[in-house]
Parts: C-alpha cells; structure tokens; sequence
C-alpha cells in the first residue's frame, strides 16, 4: 500500500519524506490556503522534495477554464498529478489529460457509480472521501469496499483508489485490509500508526535492563 501525505505544509512534508515512507503528496484548496503560500511555487518545491506523484487542484469549474489551469499545473513537474472535481467538467478535463498522458487524480468522489466514470475518464487515481462520509452518518468504508470489487471486475481499468479524507490509524488499516491501493493521510494520523503502549513499554524495560549489564555496542 501506498502512503501519500494529504498536506501543503513544506515542513511536515520535508519530515515524513525523510522516514522513506512517503509515496506522494495530495493538496486541495483548503491546504494551500493554511499554508498561507503562493500555489504554484508551492508545488514546485514539494514536487522537489517527493519524486512520487504531487497532487494539484484546478481552481475553476467550467472545462474551458479548467483545461486552461490543468494545462499550467502539469508543466510545473513531471510527477504533478492534476486533481479535478467528479463533475462532467471535470472528467471531461480527466480525459483528455489522461489521453495525453498526463496523471489525474479525480477528487470528491462519494460513490461508486461516480468511480465507474473516473475509471473510464482514464484517472490514474480516484479519491474517495471517506471521512466526511463518516461524519453525515454513511460508512465510508464500504464504499472503499465496492470501488475495489468492481475495479477487480474489469482489468482494464487502470485508475487506482486513492482513500481521502482519512481520519484515524484503523481508516488506513481496513483500507489495506480490503486492498485500496494508496491512503493519503494527514501527518498526525500517519504518526499514530507508529504508537502501541506495548511497544513504549517494552522499549523502556529493554533500555533499563541494557543499561544493568554495563555494556555498550559501539
Ligand atoms: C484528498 O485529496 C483531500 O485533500 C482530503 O483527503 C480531504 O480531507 P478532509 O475531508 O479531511 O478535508
């Protein structure tokens, strides 16, 4: 499994890339605007510090538009991953940078019937929203589930799922559990993965009963 981290803060971005357990960054709108930094060198740096796929967000809504800022975004780096809406405009857009090679990841999908159709707009990856499906009462999870049986169903599609909006450590863990193929986290829920009482507790005992022998390795 795949492990992008959903921020644009440089910072946590240029820390977890240093525990080798980064596969790529996603942005949307909301993060650019927390970072409080200009979008397009934005990404260009981060496209700098992760070789895998950095993903950029269209501002517009009409295709025109839409293919116009899409079109700036992919010539910033080669791995700029351009997200777009699952709207018709936006898979419209997904298609036609699909055709011409460039990755999309199509972003705000809360169904599978919504995934069938970024499948077929040829999305490198689509972006299921987990969380705030959680939060108006439906089981994100199980729409997980359903866009991976029915990708299963047809080999040709090559879109992989993307598991967004994710909340908690056993989001990440059902996610792999039923075979999505990434997760794009925050960092403090990647950081929990670490974490289990068992470990620090064992860690502490080991520590202090090294310390009794008198040794020392180096
Ligand atoms: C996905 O790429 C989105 O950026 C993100 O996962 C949205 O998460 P949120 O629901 O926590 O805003």
């Amino acid at each position: 499994m795949k492990f992008f981290v959903d921020t644009a803060d440089i910072s946590e971005i240029k820390d977890l890339a240093s525990t080798g357990m980064i596969d790529g960054v996603t942005t949307n709108p909301s993060l650019i605007l927390k970072s409080g930094k200009s979008f397009i060198p934005l990404i260009e740096e981060i496209c700098g510090v992760v070789s895998g796929p950095v993903s950029a967000e269209v501002a517009s809504t009409d295709y025109e538009t839409m293919w116009k800022e899409a079109d700036k975004l992919r010539q910033i780096a080669d791995n700029v991953a351009v997200k777009v809406p699952l709207t018709p405009a936006g898979l419209k857009v997904c298609k036609k940078l699909s055709d011409e090679g460039t990755m999309v990841n199509v972003t705000l999908c809360f169904s599978a019937a919504q995934a069938i159709l970024a499948a077929k707009a040829g999305a490198a990856f689509v972006s299921p929203f987990v969380g705030r499906l959680d939060d108006i009462g439906q089981d994100g999870l199980s729409l997980i589930q359903d866009i991976v049986g029915i990708y299963d169903n047809y080999p040709d599609f090559a879109t992989e799922v993307l598991v967004a909006s994710i909340r908690n450590p056993m989001h990440i863990v059902e996610s792999a559990k039923i075979g999505a193929h990434v997760c794009t986290c925050p960092a403090s829920v990647i950081k929990q993965l670490y974490n289990h009482p068992l470990t620090d507790k064992g860690v502490a005992t080991f520590t202090e009963d090294w310390k009794k022998t008198g040794q020392s390795i180096l």
